[in-house]
């Protein structure tokens, strides 16, 4: 604004008008003076910082869909990323929600909290933090109890926000609370009934989130942006398409150049790639139950990598480079991806 300001003086003076430098001096204060004077039009979301390795890397594992008290493969997947965890020195892990079935927490006392979470992800590797976001289950219960600092008393690691930003330097990750978004569960919630309070009115809610999550990625200056949400903007399994997140959100990532959108709720793991849209999109919903038998999609060529079972997946991030895989309940690597960039900041010269 300020470079803008200048241009504009200047302009001015070569169109004629005497140069006067106590004018322009005096233009100068007074844009600092109302700049500075501009209140903070927007809350932003909630950063929390984490630190890069001393080489500038950060890596992580994804799950989704997890907390059933360790049925379901969830305790075989849990060893895996354990493995994993270690092999990798993994700095977090990032849950895409649904942490705790069937009903999200009945109150801050559950016990499901520790039977699903703690007692369950006992690798050493695994004690970092977890960034989570909520799922359409965790919507079933308390809500407050699962978003409560309370937890953290109980177990260090967790850390669950409804849409808050990781920023890791090198990356920043943009957690979106995707459950109020989705039409059914309000017109027609099936006999279910969700906690929302806090959400409402739903229409300001959404609008906020929105706002403060496209005012974060246009400030973002991390060579890589990823975008964590609940819920799949594009999926071949059964819940398909989010259509809500693919009208209000999709346009939002793709206008600020966001590399990953990675999400749970359908209970697969899945990589697809549009020649529409440079965001690749990951689904990694295979923390307990899965084998849904069902796969609905028409375009093969989009379609890098489908399993239809439980597992996890990895993502190890340098300054340049970026690299994700998938793995199966044994630990077995089912599919890798990578690609580099030039950083943005070659381009970009600090005033
Ligand atoms: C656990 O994993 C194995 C190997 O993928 C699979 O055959 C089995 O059906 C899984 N069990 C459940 C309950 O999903
Ligand atoms: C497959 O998905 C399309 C939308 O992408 C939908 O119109 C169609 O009904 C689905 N087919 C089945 C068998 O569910």
């Amino acid at each position: 604004m300020l470079l803008f300001h200048i241009k504009l003086v200047v302009q001015k003076n070569r169109m004629g008008s005497t140069f006067n430098i106590g004018g322009t001096v005096m233009t100068l204060l007074l844009c600092f003076l109302l700049l500075s004077m501009v209140p903070k039009l927007e809350a932003e979301l909630t950063t929390v910082e984490h630190a890069p390795n001393p080489d500038g890397s950060i890596s992580f594992l994804v799950i989704g869909d997890w907390g059933r008290r360790g049925l379901y493969n969830q305790s075989q997947v849990a060893l895996q990323m354990g493995r994993i965890g270690e092999n990798m020195d993994i700095d977090f892990v990032v849950s895409t929600g649904d942490n705790i079935y069937d009903s999200g927490m009945k109150s801050i006392d559950d016990p499901a909290f520790q039977l699903s979470f703690t007692n369950i992800y006992t690798s050493p590797s695994l004690q970092k933090p977890w960034y989570s976001v909520l799922g359409n289950h965790d919507y079933r219960g308390d809500v407050e109890a699962q978003l409560s600092p309370v937890l953290k008393s109980i177990d260090s690691r967790w850390t669950c926000m409804r849409s808050f930003i990781v920023d890791a330097e090198i990356v920043e990750l943009f957690f979106v609370d995707t459950t109020p978004f989705v039409d059914a569960y309000f017109l027609n919630p099936d006999g279910q009934t969700y906690d929302w309070s806090g959400v409402s009115p739903r229409e300001s809610y959404l609008q906020t989130i929105l706002t403060e999550l496209e005012m974060g990625l246009r400030e973002s200056r991390a060579n890589w942006k990823i975008v964590v949400g609940h819920h799949a903007i594009k999926s071949a399994s059964i819940h398909g398409n989010t259509k809500e997140l693919e009208s209000l959100l999709l346009p939002i990532l793709e206008a600020n150049k966001v590399d990953l959108y990675m999400n749970g709720h359908d209970h697969c793991l899945q990589h697809i790639s549009t020649s529409q849209s440079p965001i690749q999109f990951l689904t990694s919903g295979g923390g307990s139950k899965a084998w849904r038998g069902y796969y609905n999609w028409t375009t093969p060529e989009d379609m890098k990598f489908f399993y239809d079972g439980q597992g996890f997946m990895s993502v190890k991030i340098t300054r340049t480079e970026m690299g994700i895989a998938f793995y199966d309940v044994s630990g077995k690597i089912l599919h890798k991806w990578d690609t580099s960039k030039m950083l943005d900041t070659d381009f970009y010269f600090p005033l």
